[in-house]
Formats: C-alpha cells, sequence, structure tokens
C-alpha cells in the first residue's frame, strides 16, 4: 500500500511495530515516513494520528494476541474517529467458520479459532461505531515472495519446515498489489461499510502453494498435503472439523449505480503471478481486478 501511494504521489505516513519498511521516494513529499507505533498503547495512537492529522487511516495491523488485533484495531478507530479521519480496516474471512460455503458482505461472523475471534470482535466494534468506515474482509494474501504462505512454501520446498498444505481449507488467494489497489480505491472513495476483497477463485490452501512452487522454479511435489479435518496440527486449537470451509464470496458489479467499492471483485489473485519464472514479464502478468468507479 504505501508502495503504490508513494509511486501515485500521495503524501503518506506508516507506521511499524518492529521495524521500518523501506525508504521510498515520493513526489508529494521528502519521501515516506516510517513512525514506531505501538497499537496497544492508546496515548501512542492518539499522538501518532494526531501528529500526523491524515485524512484517511488505513489499519492493516495484526498480530498473534487478541490486545493487538482486537483491542488495537479498535483504539485506531477510535482514535481515528476523534480526529475526524476517514478509516478503512482490514479483516480476515478467519472470521467464518465455514458451515457455509459461500460468505458475502451480510453474513456476521462465526468464528472458530482465537485469532478468528479477535478479528470478528473488533470487525463488529469498527463497524457499529464507525458506520462511516470501510470494513473490508480478504483472504489468502499473496504476491511478491514475502507474504507468510510464500515463505512458507520455500520453506516446505526445501525441507527446512515439518507442516502441510490443508487441500480442505479453502481459501481465495488474492493478488497483494490487487488488494493494495483495492483498499486506495475505497479508502479515496469515500464508501463505507463492509466490502470483501478476494480473489474470485476458491482454493485449498495446498494448490495456491503449488502454483507458487511453480512460478519460483520449486518442486511442488514437495509440498505435503494434508486435511485439516481430524488433523493432528490442529487439534487444541479449536478449529472444528469442516468439509465446507468458507470462501469469500465478492458480488459482481450490478448497473451504473452499485455501492462503490462493491465491486472491488479482485481477479486472478494467484495463479497468473505464479506463472513458471520464465513467462513471467511485462504484459505476461495479468491481473484484472475490477475497478471501482468514483
Ligand atoms: N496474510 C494473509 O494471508 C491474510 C489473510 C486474511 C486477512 N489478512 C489481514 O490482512 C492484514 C495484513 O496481513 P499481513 O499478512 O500483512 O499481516 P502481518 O504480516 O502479520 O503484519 C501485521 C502487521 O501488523 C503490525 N503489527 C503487529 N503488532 C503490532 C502492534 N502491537 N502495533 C502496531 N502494529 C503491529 C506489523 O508491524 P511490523 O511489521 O512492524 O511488526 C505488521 O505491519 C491483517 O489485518 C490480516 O488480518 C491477512
Amino acid at each position: 500500500m504505501i508502495r503504490q501511494a508513494a509511486a501515485a504521489g500521495r503524501q503518506t505516513s506508516a507506521t511499524f511495530a518492529s521495524r521500518p519498511g523501506p525508504a521510498l521516494p515520493c513526489p508529494a513529499s521528502d519521501g515516506v515516513v516510517w513512525r514506531p507505533l505501538d497499537i496497544r498503547d492508546p496515548a501512542r495512537v492518539a499522538a501518532v494520528i494526531a501528529d500526523v492529522a491524515p485524512s484517511a487511516v488505513i489499519t492493516a495491523s495484526s498480530g498473534a494476541d487478541w490486545a493487538v488485533t482486537a483491542d488495537g484495531a479498535v483504539r485506531v478507530a477510535l482514535a481515528a474517529a476523534e480526529q475526524g479521519c476517514r478509516l478503512v480496516h482490514v479483516f480476515s474471512d478467519a472470521v467464518f467458520s465455514g458451515a457455509r460455503v459461500r460468505y458475502d458482505e451480510r453474513c456476521l461472523p462465526d468464528p472458530l479459532t482465537p485469532y478468528g475471534a479477535a478479528k470478528a470482535a473488533a470487525e463488529t466494534a469498527v463497524r457499529l461505531l464507525m458506520p462511516a468506515a470501510a470494513v473490508a474482509r480478504t483472504s489468502l494474501i499473496a504476491g511478491h515472495g514475502r507474504s507468510v504462505h510464500e515463505r512458507t512454501v520455500h520453506a516446505l520446498a526445501d525441507g527446512t519446515r515439518d507442516t502441510v498444505l490443508f487441500t480442505d481449507d479453502i481459501r481465495c488467494p488474492v493478488h497483494v498489489d490487487d488488494l493494495a489497489a483495492a483498499l486506495w480505491e475505497i479508502a479515496l472513495s469515500g464508501a463505507a461499510g463492509m466490502f470483501h476483497l478476494a480473489g474470485p477463485d476458491a482454493l485449498g490452501r495446498h494448490d495456491p502453494g503449488v502454483l507458487i512452487a511453480r512460478r519460483d522454479g520449486l518442486d511442488g511435489a514437495r509440498l505435503p498435503a494434508g486435511r485439516r479435518a481430524g488433523s493432528s496440527r490442529t487439534r487444541g486449537r479449536g478449529r472444528a472439523v469442516r468439509e465446507q470451509p468458507p470462501a469469500l464470496s465478492c458480488p459482481r458489479p450490478r448497473g451504473r449505480h452499485r455501492r462503490p467499492g462493491r465491486a472491488a471483485r479482485l481477479k486472478a489473485a494467484c495463479v497468473p503471478d505464479v506463472r513458471p519464472t520464465g513467462r513471467t514479464g511485462p504484459g505476461s502478468h495479468r491481473r484484472h481486478g475490477s475497478r471501482v468507479k468514483r
């Protein structure tokens, strides 16, 4: 998101918890400023937002604990509201159990994991406290090799990690560039409410793993496949056995008067970008997310 903002010349401040991101030139300023921020610290959250005085706050922070994922998210929303800023908050398909086959934006959370519960608590609070906010649920993020999923694929192919990729854990992989572009479009459009921003294909986690391996010249056959249902790896973590895990449903645009942003149906998140390296290049890298008209 920061790269896209800098490239578009949008004056942007970024925050970090553990280490600053890359120095990026921005034509509209002296460059992107990285500020340390722990969203568990209410005074610091308020101070950073007051200091930057942004027109919009986009929150993609997340962590392993409730204090970050739930409390921290709500704290950022409250501070943004106090400053009168627009808010776009990134949430997750982990808020769903998988009891249904498809989930659209009207579906209420029914989480199974502590992470999903924290995300569900935060999205509920943000939705109710800030009706003007945009709340975006997304799915498995991949793109330039830095995502958790891509790193896991490399570790499995190298034999440096011992785990399996579930075939029955269905996600809708989204390319990070498409997701970032859609979040910017929503942020700039002023649209409010719930948005599902995910790829069009519902795939078991193992399938994009194989595609990523192929793209990166790795042996996809080295990626162990398994089923979440009945797996000892998920026992004790409260994840139920599901035959029909969740897939986010992103509505197609209808008519000219659709709600801005609802049509941000992101396509081909994973597949085009995971072509064998030799065939990926300018022109062959086709991502065709429908754009949000303003
Ligand atoms: N990755 C996926 O496949 C996926 C799927 C569905 C939804 N999502 C959602 O998409 C968003 C981005 O995901 P991601 O994979 O990029 O997450 P991530 O790699 O886990 O990054 C989490 C971000 O939160 C920041 N953070 C962690 N603890 C913090 C704290 N105490 N205070 C302030 N910031 C803190 C981290 O900053 P530092 O890097 O500086 O530590 C990092 O920027 C999250 O909201 C996630 O729930 C992701």
